[in-house]
């Protein structure tokens, strides 16, 4: 019998080939833009070979009962592991995949974006010229920040951090610092990075770009600590996880005008609730979890994601595996 696979969610096209030609597996799919419910994915798991999964599933012990001891294999289709329990996955000897790599221009461009719209005030300006707001040209109406004589920090500095200097260098940024557990000296010599403290870097910085996983030890990492030392110019952009955001602190440093905007692709919970009080800023850009919604690219992650599923479940070595 060929080994059974539960997809918790509808799969962009190429991931989906993939698993469909191989003939190498009977799988049935959560054919909706929705999460499966939990009580429902807990029964679709019962004797799986394999799961396909997105970042909405939590992935612990619960879930991981529930499959059976037939699970062999948890194919993530994000860079990101968060919603995994590494420790559960591991005790059970289940091999993990995941699409790092493949998403890193699409998160670094929106990053940029999500930057720019920050510093230059894109969303206030169109909702004023849409609005009536837009009486006259002014002298200092909606200025921003600019990019040129800059200085450019990265909280946690890898693949996506380096993308998004490279894509900022030629904004003429004066300087690149950066942070992470320790020097990254290969990656930095990449952007000309200096590494510095966490207090360095929010001192220093003119754009901080949160870059890092979400593990305990960056959980809350960007707090009243952090902005309190930041400067008043200061934009901050995160694309890496909520969960690193102490969102109350942000709130009070954004409304204060301790720092002047913040960019932020991701929130705790997801969605944010519309009454959440970060909607009322004007100096607060909230986009859905985007970063890696590009059509070549979340095809790419599916497809990787699949392939990742099948050399698992063939006992070779996957093509991105998360080592445990
Ligand atoms: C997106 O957030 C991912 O982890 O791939
Ligand atoms: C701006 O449009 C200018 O002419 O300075």
């Amino acid at each position: 019998m060929l080994p059974k696979v539960y997809v918790t969610r509808k799969v962009p096209p190429d991931g989906l080939d993939i698993l469909r030609k191989s003939g190498q597996v009977q799988f049935e799919m959560w054919d909706s833009d929705d999460p499966v419910p939990r009580v429902e994915l807990l029964k679709k798991v019962k004797g799986c070979d394999g799961i396909l999964c997105v970042l909405t599933e939590k992935i612990d012990a619960q879930l991981l009962d529930a499959a059976g001891p037939n699970l062999k294999v948890l194919s993530t289709m994000s860079v990101g592991f968060d919603h995994l329990s590494l420790d559960e996955l591991k005790k059970r000897g289940i091999r993990v995949g995941y699409t790092p790599d493949v998403l890193t221009d699409a998160v670094a461009e929106l990053t940029v974006a999500l930057l720019l719209a920050t510093s230059r005030r894109l969303i206030e300006a169109t909702h004023e010229a849409k609005t009536g707001g837009w009486g006259t040209w002014r002298t200092l109406w909606l200025c921003g920040h600019e990019l040129a004589n800059s200085t450019v920090g990265i909280l946690g500095l890898g693949r996506i951090g380096v993308a998004i200097a490279e894509r900022l260098k030629p904004f003429k940024v004066k300087k690149f610092i950066y942070t992470d557990v320790e020097p990254r000296p290969e990656l930095a010599k990449m952007i000309e990075a200096e590494y510095v403290s966490l207090d360095e870097l929010a001192k220093q910085s003119d754009f901080l770009a949160i870059c890092c996983a979400l593990t305990p030890e960056t959980h809350g990492i960007c707090n009243w600590n952090l902005f309190s030392k930041m400067k008043k110019n200061a934009i901050f952009i995160n694309t890496s996880r909520g969960g690193v955001v102490n969102q109350e602190d942000l709130y009070e440093a954004l409304s204060t005008g301790l720092i002047a905007g913040a960019g932020l692709d991701v929130t705790t919970p997801e969605p944010l609730p519309t009454h959440h009080p970060l909607f009322t800023l004007k100096n607060c850009v909230i986009l859905p979890h985007i970063a890696s919604a590009s059509y070549t690219t979340r095809n790419a992650m599916s497809a990787l994601a699949a392939n990742n599923l099948l050399a698992g479940l063939r006992g070779e070595p996957m093509p991105k595996e998360l080592k445990l």
